[in-house]
């Protein structure tokens, strides 16, 4: 954690941990609109708290990357305003900027005030400068908190602040966002009947036209991306050469590279299967009996319909590393001990 003197409102924050934020979250979602509500989630299971503490707790950094397999972008404090384009709420982050830096210059956090509640006054602010309904300012005020959590008040306020999303996109109500992910891929009045040659959309950056793909009914969605035979490497150094814009290693639940977060859609995708639901623990992304879950492995989970999915910039293998760490056997915590 860093040495230099801590806002109260970080004094605050810091009293919470992930599973905290979780049970947070929970009470927030039915405030959180419709078009929000998944992405807020996905974005916390992206940026766990925990494993940013145990890189910063490591003696050697790098050495504990290796370690955990770590491949990509993970540290929040490199993509503080670039990390949630895909909430709907991205276009309030200069609004819940200033709010969240307002409310660390104040005074202490009284006693007895729910992180919850800290959440919504930082969305109220934000909304009534926006003249939009809180509802559409309280997953990025969730996100702006654990934000300032993760890199601390210099970071944060550091930060350029900047929509990065292009004008024609800023202009999409949460209803034409919420529309075109449910848009019906029935192909045609009798497209029941046709099975053998179905397909389905699947979005991965709603803020882009041409970030799609589509994958045939039944098919993994790792084996649709594989389609696009466009550069993605270019973009994304996980990328292989001619394997679409979803990093992919094994293709069979072993390496974690081809995570995901659904935004929409979720219950278009098949059930996790036992493999599945087995190795996301140990991954450290999801730990959940939902059987179709907001974060998947894109190898295993096959499209039934059309869903809306963001990929993580990073992936990695730190679930078991956190277990012992949580349990006091992990190497770092023997030596310090
Ligand atoms: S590609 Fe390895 S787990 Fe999906």
């Amino acid at each position: 954690m860093s040495s230099k003197r801590e806002s109260p409102l970080e004094v605050f924050l810091n009293r919470h941990d992930d599973a905290a934020w979780r049970e947070t979250l929970v009470t927030l979602l039915p405030a959180i609109h419709e078009v929000d509500r998944n992405a807020a989630q996905v974005w916390f299971h992206f940026y766990p708290l925990a494993l940013l503490r145990a890189f910063q707790a490591a003696e050697d950094p790098a050495r504990l990357a290796q370690e955990l397999l770590m491949q990509g972008s993970w540290y929040l404090k490199d993509q503080l305003d670039a990390s949630h384009t895909f909430l709907y709420g991205h276009r309030f982050w200069p609004e819940v900027k200033r709010a969240v830096v307002q409310l660390a210059g104040g005074v202490e956090i009284p006693n007895g005030r729910t992180l919850a509640e800290v959440v919504r006054e930082v969305a109220r602010a934000a909304a009534a400068e926006r003249k939009v309904d809180e509802s559409l300012t309280i997953g990025i005020a969730a996100v702006g908190l654990m934000a300032l959590q993760q890199v601390g008040s210099e970071e944060f306020r550091r930060a350029p602040g900047e929509v990065l999303i292009d004008r024609r996109h800023l202009k999409r109500t949460p209803e034409e966002v919420l529309r075109e992910r449910a848009k019906d891929e029935g192909q045609g009045l009798f497209g029941f009947l046709r099975t053998a040659d179905r397909r389905w959309t699947v979005v991965w950056d709603e803020n882009a036209d041409d970030r799609r793909f589509k994958a045939l009914d039944k098919q993994e969605v790792a084996s649709g991306a594989q389609a696009d035979k466009r550069p993605w490497h270019e973009t994304d150094a996980r990328c292989t050469v001619n394997e679409g814009p979803i990093p992919v290693q094994c293709r069979s639940a072993s390496c974690g590279t081809c995570w995901v977060g659904v935004l929409g859609g979720a219950d278009k995708l098949s059930e996790t299967e036992w493999r599945e639901r087995k190795v996301m623990p140990l991954f450290g992304y999801v730990e959940t009996d939902d059987p179709k879950p907001l974060i998947r492995l894109s190898c295993q989970a096959r499209a039934e319909g059309p869903v809306s999915v963001v990929i993580p910039p990073w992936n990695g293998y730190f679930g078991k590393y956190l277990k012992r760490v949580r349990e006091g056997t992990s190497e770092e915590a023997v030596a310090s001990s």
